[in-house]
């Protein structure tokens, strides 16, 4: 797996040593990366947008300047000579804008989930290798300092060798985040467990150094399909209706979206190519909103307790019964910025491969596996929760990002 670890350069501007010009596709809540990015960096402008809501329009000159050139749709990025783009439109949007990107010769960073199929996620990998520009996928959990933490402990072999990762995660925001736009709809997600799941996935990969073969599924909507208050939000962000005070208990929540065809309750098993093996719940009702990851070796086991301020990773390496404290506690780093530091981390290593090519933490493969096991296991759960084999990716494919995108 592609898993360098190397700090990121502050500087992006072009090998030429011009800034970079970046355009930007979907101009919503997580639209706000391109600012961050060129926050982090002034090498960097975002120079165009594309989106067709006229809302988010307006909201493109209120982050990037007057400057900035308004398109109602990915193809008039073409006429900016971008050197690359951010891609965050809805999930089902991904594969199609990227493209266009990528054969136009734009670098393309997209947001997670990469796609919502592994028939577009290869298209994605096919069309990137052909047009020789780079594609990059946007998992910044893979910066967040608790799991960098985590996967510090495993690589310095404190629970020997790894065999079982568990991790759970409480979406308590679930009913705002998920159930009021486009999230709740399968047609633009497939299903929450991989629009979700694609993070934990591809965490769970990074801490067992492997890929998943076979996976099994169970889940439903068990909870928001009862409430009857329902909302089109189009045009909104969910920061105009987030709110954790009021909108509790979950089937006191209102103005949900008018379709509501995903699980709200979702569970999977897997099998991973190096033995390990693994498990995956989400639940959007939980009141409290965090992940819980389990990593157990062959000589100890390590468990997050919190994700970002005044968390801590415990590790139980000697025999014990309950031991609440473990053997060892480690406080989980902080870093400034979103997602408890790891966007402004993510940026700066995207700006960076745009400009040389330098290695990355993220892994366009350890992205393209996440999608096939999410995919696969929402066939699973949706049928009779049967194991089912994912899809194998074309080893030329893997080799060549495996090989860091040489151009
Ligand atoms: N990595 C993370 O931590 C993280 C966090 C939040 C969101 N995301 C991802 O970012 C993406 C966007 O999520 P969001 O929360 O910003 O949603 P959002 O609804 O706030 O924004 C989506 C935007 O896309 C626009 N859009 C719709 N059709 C379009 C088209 N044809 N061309 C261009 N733009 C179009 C919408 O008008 C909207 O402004 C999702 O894929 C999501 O998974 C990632």
């Amino acid at each position: 797996m592609a898993t360098n670890v190397s700090p990121v350069p502050a500087s992006s501007s072009t090998s030429e040593g011009r800034p970079l010009r970046l355009g930007l596709v979907g101009n919503g809540n997580r639209g706000v990366i391109a600012r961050t990015a060129v926050e982090a960096d002034a090498a960097a402008t975002v120079v165009a947008v594309a989106d067709p809501h006229p809302r988010a329009q307006a909201r493109a000159v209120e982050r990037f300047g007057a400057d900035v050139a308004v398109h109602e749709d990915v193809t008039g990025l073409l006429e900016h000579r971008l050197d690359a783009a951010f891609v965050t439109s809805l999930d089902h949007q991904h594969a199609d804008h990227a493209i266009t990107l990528l054969e136009a010769g734009v670098d393309v960073f997209v947001d997670k989930p990469m796609a919502t199929t592994v028939a577009d996620a290869d298209r994605m990998l096919r069309t990137a290798r052909e047009s020789g520009s780079r594609l990059y996928v946007g998992h910044n959990m893979r910066h967040m300092p608790v799991i960098g933490l985590m996967r510090q402990l495993i690589a310095e072999g404190r629970i020997g060798q790894v065999k079982a990762v568990w991790c759970r995660y409480f979406v308590g925001d679930g009913g705002d985040r998920f159930f009021k736009d486009w999230h709740a709809e399968r047609s633009n997600v497939n299903s929450l467990l991989l629009q979700k799941g694609a993070h934990d996935i591809d965490v769970i990969h990074w801490f067992a150094d492997g890929y998943t073969r076979r996976v099994s599924a169970m889940g439903s909507l068990t909870v928001y399909g009862e409430v009857a208050d329902r909302a089109d939000h189009s045009g909104q962000m969910v920061t105009e209706w987030l709110d954790r005070e009021k909108n509790w208990p979950p089937l006191a929540q209102r103005g949900l979206n008018p379709v509501i065809d995903v699980e709200d309750l979702s569970m999977m098993t897997m099998q991973l190519d190096n033995g390990v093996y693994a498990t995956y719940s989400e639940c959007h009702y939980a009141p409290d909103y965090w992940r819980n990851y389990t990593v157990i070796g062959t000589e100890g086991r390590i468990e997050n307790f919190g994700i970002g301020d005044d968390g801590v990773v415990r590790l139980w390496n000697r025999r014990s019964e309950f031991l609440e404290h473990g053997h060892e506690e480690f406080p989980i780093p902080t870093a400034p910025g979103g997602h408890h530091g790891a966007d402004p981390s993510l940026l700066r290593e995207f700006l960076a491969f745009v400009r040389t090519g330098a290695p990355t933490r993220t892994s366009v493969v350890a992205a393209r596996e996440a999608v096939a096991t999410a995919a696969t296991a929402t066939t699973s759960m949706r049928t009779d929760s049967s194991a089912i084999d994912v899809p194998p990716l074309d080893p030329a494919l893997r080799d060549y990002f495996d090989a860091g995108q040489p151009r």
